[in-house]
């Protein structure tokens, strides 16, 4: 009798990671790093214009901690650090080893510092991964109540024009594994309009003080524009 084939064995597929699970090792090289110069300069040319004083901070959505590390370098105590990704707060424990700063494993619609602090930070369209505008309002009075009174909070988003219908970006990152497989990482952002962002900030205990357009990244399609915001806490 001929011998039976044997079906050849399927190379197994690993599904989706979390994001963020296997960029976090590539993200300073391929993005971070690029991010950081710009919203360092964005952020300095705001503090200037604004006098935001600099005594204690928390960044939200700090991913591998480079604003972390230039928060401590300026000398500002406390800096926390915070991040839902276990990968890219490795990381960013790594960057600050020796620094002081700390850091804490929290998703920010459920954001809990140990006390307030007179500046948060939230870059490089963190927010953008809140998929629903009543998920943009917790975070705002979130904010609100991690600020000391007369607090200020930068944050950052990737917007759509208000006339356009609300968007939901999915973009897939491919990864392939040293065994011939390959995973993905599934990033899904939302882009707001302004309006949405001041609707979410209303009854939040914040007052938004300045909204710019900012340029130097590419943000993600449809005409989308980057605008970093400044809001304070009465
Ligand atoms: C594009 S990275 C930006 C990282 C950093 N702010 C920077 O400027 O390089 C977005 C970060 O937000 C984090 N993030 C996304 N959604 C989050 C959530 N709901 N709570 C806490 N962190 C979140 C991700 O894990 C990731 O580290």
């Amino acid at each position: 009798m001929p011998p039976t084939p044997v079906p050849p064995t399927p190379v197994p597929t690993p599904g989706p990671v979390p994001a963020y699970a296997r960029t976090a090792a590539v993200y300073d090289e391929l993005l971070g790093d690029r991010a950081f110069d710009h919203l360092r300069a964005v952020f300095e040319e705001l503090e200037g214009r604004h006098r935001i004083p600099l005594t204690s901070a928390a960044d939200i959505g700090c991913g591998t901690g480079t604003f972390v590390a230039y928060l401590r370098a300026r000398g500002v105590r406390p800096v926390w650090g915070v991040d839902r990704s276990p990968h890219m707060l490795s990381r960013a424990l790594a960057k600050n080893r020796a620094n002081g700063a700390r850091f804490l494993l929290q998703d920010l619609r459920a954001l809990r510092l140990p006390h307030q602090v007179a500046l948060l930070t939230c870059q490089f369209d963190t927010l953008n991964y809140l998929l629903v505008p009543t998920e943009l309002r917790t975070a705002f009075r979130d904010f609100a109540r991690s600020l000391q009174p007369g607090g200020h909070t930068v944050f950052d988003m990737v917007t759509r024009p208000a006339g356009q219908p609300p968007y939901v970006r999915v973009a897939r990152v491919r990864l392939a594994g040293p065994d011939g497989t390959s995973s993905y990482e599934t990033h899904a952002q939302r882009a707001y309009s302004v309006p949405e962002v001041v609707a979410a900030t209303a009854g939040s205990g914040l007052r938004l003080r300045a909204a710019h357009r900012v340029r130097g990244l590419r943000p993600g399609g449809r005409q989308a524009v980057r605008v970093v915001f400044l809001a304070r806490k009465d």
